[in-house]
């Protein structure tokens, strides 16, 4: 749906060059819910808004599938080269959110969803149609007259939505939409374009700073530092086994342990148990005790559910011989458990 070749945002001033999106590759399938997690300042909005050209790429190509341009679908289409007539049928295909709503102050919630309608010259009673399912499908019809200031975070964010899918978006694009939000309203914001993605099969990227975020509701995940894509991979694969330093510090903050907790236990051998899926529900450990008799001491563990996949991690001590932790760990492996070694310096 959409492919990122060597992408570079660059934003030139008098006394420094700042590169934002360093070369950067990405592939998007139809349908995904992909997120984008990375630090302040990782480049997150600047790649996403070169999605739609908000931001007009310094180098590199924005590759869409299956778009409309004058009643004609392309397969694919390099929208950095098209006419400013044609990326504007190309930017309706293509819906924004963002975190702080950017809605129209002095409109009424009506409007605001009606606003990119009346822009398309859509005649006003189709206009009515469409806003008033949308008001149905955002829940929200009780709002219809009522002014942005008159309404809840969550609510101005629902408005948000809807007038995003008023002009039925192939992709949404969604910078932070939940990041001003409270945790329950933002379960329910992360609920609702879950839902548009399954109803309409509306691809969406997502960029966030939350874990939480990615966890709840995408199914592909990459890791963004100083511009550049540093892992990347299906969300229950990244979060389960990450790579890099800053993807564990995104996804791997329950088990972390302090080194002076670990010189505690030295010179046993420490390993760290992921189980996922079958592994995480099959009684793994038991098995593991009566096969090979050996001692171990529970240092800390968790679950978690991603993707409705429940995904559990454990740090377990023993003191056993290099041979038996081998033979040890190639069962575990043997039961679809991933094992790691974890070093004491
Ligand atoms: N319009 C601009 N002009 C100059 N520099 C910019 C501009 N927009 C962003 N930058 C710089 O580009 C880099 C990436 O910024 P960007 O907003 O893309 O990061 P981000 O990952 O979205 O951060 P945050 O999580 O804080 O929103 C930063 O160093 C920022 O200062
Ligand atoms: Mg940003």
């Amino acid at each position: 749906m959409i492919t990122i070749k060597n992408l570079t945002k660059i934003y030139n001033s008098k006394n420094s060059n700042v590169i934002a999106v360093d070369n950067l590759n990405l592939k998007v399938n139809e349908g995904d819910i992909y997120g984008i997690i990375g630090l302040s300042g990782a480049g997150k909005s600047s790649l996403l808004r070169c999605i739609n050209l908000l931001e007009k790429p310094t180098k590199g190509e924005v590759l869409l599938d299956n778009l409309t341009i004058n009643s004609t679908t392309h397969n694919i289409i390099d929208i950095t080269k098209l006419s400013s007539n044609k990326l504007r049928e190309v930017r309706k295909q293509i819906g924004i959110i963002f975190q702080h709503f950017n809605l129209l102050m002095n409109s009424t919630v009506y409007d605001n969803i009606a606003f990119p309608l009346k822009l398309n010259k859509v005649p006003k009673l189709s206009i009515d149609k469409k806003v008033n399912e949308l008001l149905e499908l955002v829940d929200l019809k009780e709002k219809k007259y009522f002014y942005p200031s008159q309404l809840s975070g969550g609510q101005k964010q629902r408005v948000g939505i809807a007038r995003c899918l008023s002009t039925n978006p192939k992709i949404i694009l969604c910078d932070e939409a939940t990041s001003a939000l409270d945790p329950s309203t933002t379960d329910s914001i992360l609920n609702l374009l879950k839902l548009i993605n399954k109803k309409f099969n509306i691809t969406i990227v997502l960029i966030t700073h939350e874990m939480d975020v990615i966890k709840k509701i995408c199914n592909k995940v990459a890791v963004m530092q100083d511009g550049k894509i540093v892992e990347e991979g299906l969300v229950l694969d990244v979060f389960s086994n990450p790579k890099t330093e800053i993807s564990n510090s995104f996804f791997d903050k329950n088990l972390s342990i302090p080194n002076s907790l670990k010189d505690k236990f030295y010179p046993n051998i420490m390993l760290k148990l992921t189980f996922k899926g079958i592994s995480a529900t099959s009684p793994v450990i038991h098995e593991l005790s009566k096969k090979f008799e050996v001692e171990f001491n529970i240092i800390c563990g968790c679950i978690d559910v991603i993707q409705e996949t429940q995904v559990g991690s454990l740090i377990i001590t023993l003191n056993n011989d290099l041979d038996t932790i081998n033979s040890i760990t190639k069962f575990l492996k043997s039961m679809q458990v991933e094992v790691e070694v974890i070093n004491f310096d």
